[in-house]
């Protein structure tokens, strides 16, 4: 079969490779869809020593649903056909934060998953682990595939501020990309809370405002200014910001807009550097969390598809062939795709 693998530093390549076979505790998938994401990119364009945690080559994909195919010794409870949802993140299962439902904090593997080190869903089939499966029901596979990262990682980002996003509440969701685009929907779905939406994109605010942003801000030089006016001067502000990029201009952003007693909450993999400077005058308010989560736990992916099921959110797809693996990052990478771009091998 052929397979859209990471196979040396900044190398792709769609390549022939053997078909997997499912071993102990194993489920083979028909893969339906492969979300693109942008952390792909970032593996993607990284120096060989950031990749030795990741050793190459594997497929990419880390965000996937489809079809069971076959089971490995061992493994029962599936049916041929039935169509499922992976659970992307590999962790041990044992440690404290594994046996409290949390994968996403694991004390014994590093962040890795399904797609990130090991072989993921760009590719007709894929073996993977029968705990990480979840049923999708009547849902669209392609459809399910964003869910499991870019609806996952926003949904859990916004779990962990739940408290905080009470009714009168403002959460600015900066980059409106693959995960804010969901963020939105399911801040809208699940929070009474205010949404002002940040982009560089003037197609990407136009798609925030459609699926439920309250306000939107053009980033750049006006932008601290023009959110300072939805939210009031300092020492109020904003009282949650999620940073879906966080390149030093949009760590700069937040911090100049959340409240005293808010959040800031760095989702983004943008290398990006946030001055700390505790004093007299710090450089962020007092009393604000700063939180940097990781994806999510299976019990959030559940609720994330229960929504999708209910249809409170959706992801907005466009869709790629395999063939097209390497235009649908480009056009990523480029700010070119409204939602999130799918490869359906
Ligand atoms: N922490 C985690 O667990 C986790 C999980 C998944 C993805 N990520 C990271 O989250 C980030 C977003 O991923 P994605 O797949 O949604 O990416 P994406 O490319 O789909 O979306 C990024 C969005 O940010 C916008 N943007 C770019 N520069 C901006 C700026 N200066 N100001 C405002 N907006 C700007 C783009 O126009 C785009 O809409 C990536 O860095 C990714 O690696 C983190
Ligand atoms: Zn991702
Ligand atoms: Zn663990």
């Amino acid at each position: 079969m052929r397979a859209f693998q990471l196979t040396a530093a900044q190398t792709t390549e769609l390549r022939e490779v053997p078909e997997p076979q499912p071993g102990p505790g194993e489920v083979l998938v028909q893969v339906g869809a492969a979300g693109a994401c942008h952390s792909d990119l970032h593996l993607m364009q990284a120096p060989a020593e950031a990749l030795s945690a990741f050793p190459v080559p594997f497929t990419l994909g880390h965000e996937n649903a489809g079809w069971v195919h076959a089971l490995g010794a061992g493994v029962g409870g599936f049916e041929q056909g039935e169509p499922v949802a992976i659970y992307g993140i590999l962790a041990c299962g044992r440690c404290r934060a594994c046996l409290a439902g949390r994968d996403n904090e694991c004390r014994n593997v590093p962040p890795s998953g399904i797609g990130i080190g090991r072989d993921g869903g760009m590719a007709p089939f894929l073996s993977v682990p029968a705990r990480q499966l979840i049923p999708i029901g009547d849902l669209d596979v392609a459809q399910a595939a964003p869910l499991t990262d870019a609806g996952l990682t926003p949904y859990h980002a916004i779990a962990i501020n739940r408290d905080a996003l009470t009714p009168g509440s403002t959460c600015v969701v900066i980059g409106i990309g693959g995960l804010g685009h969901m963020a939105i929907q399911i801040l809208a779905a699940t929070t009474a809370a205010r949404i002002i939406a940040v982009d560089v994109e003037q197609r990407h605010l136009a798609l925030a405002r459609d699926i439920g942003a309250h306000e939107t801000v053009r980033s750049g030089g006006q932008a601290q200014a023009e959110i300072r006016d939805l939210v009031g001067p300092a020492p109020g502000g904003a009282d949650v910001v999620l940073d879906f990029v966080c390149l030093d201009e949009t760590l700069a952003l937040g911090a100049a807009v959340v409240s005293t007693g808010g959040r800031l909450t760095l989702v983004g993999l943008g290398g990006g550097t946030l001055p700390l400077q505790v004093g007299i005058a710090p450089t962020i308010p007092f009393q604000v969390s700063l939180e940097i989560p990781f994806w999510g736990t299976r019990a959030e992916l559940a609720e994330v598809i229960a929504l999708a099921r209910a249809g409170l959110i959706f992801a907005h797809i466009e869709r790629f062939s395999l063939t097209d693996a390497r235009t649908a990052y480009e056009r990523l990478e480029h700010g070119e795709i409204d939602g999130r771009a799918v490869v359906v091998p």
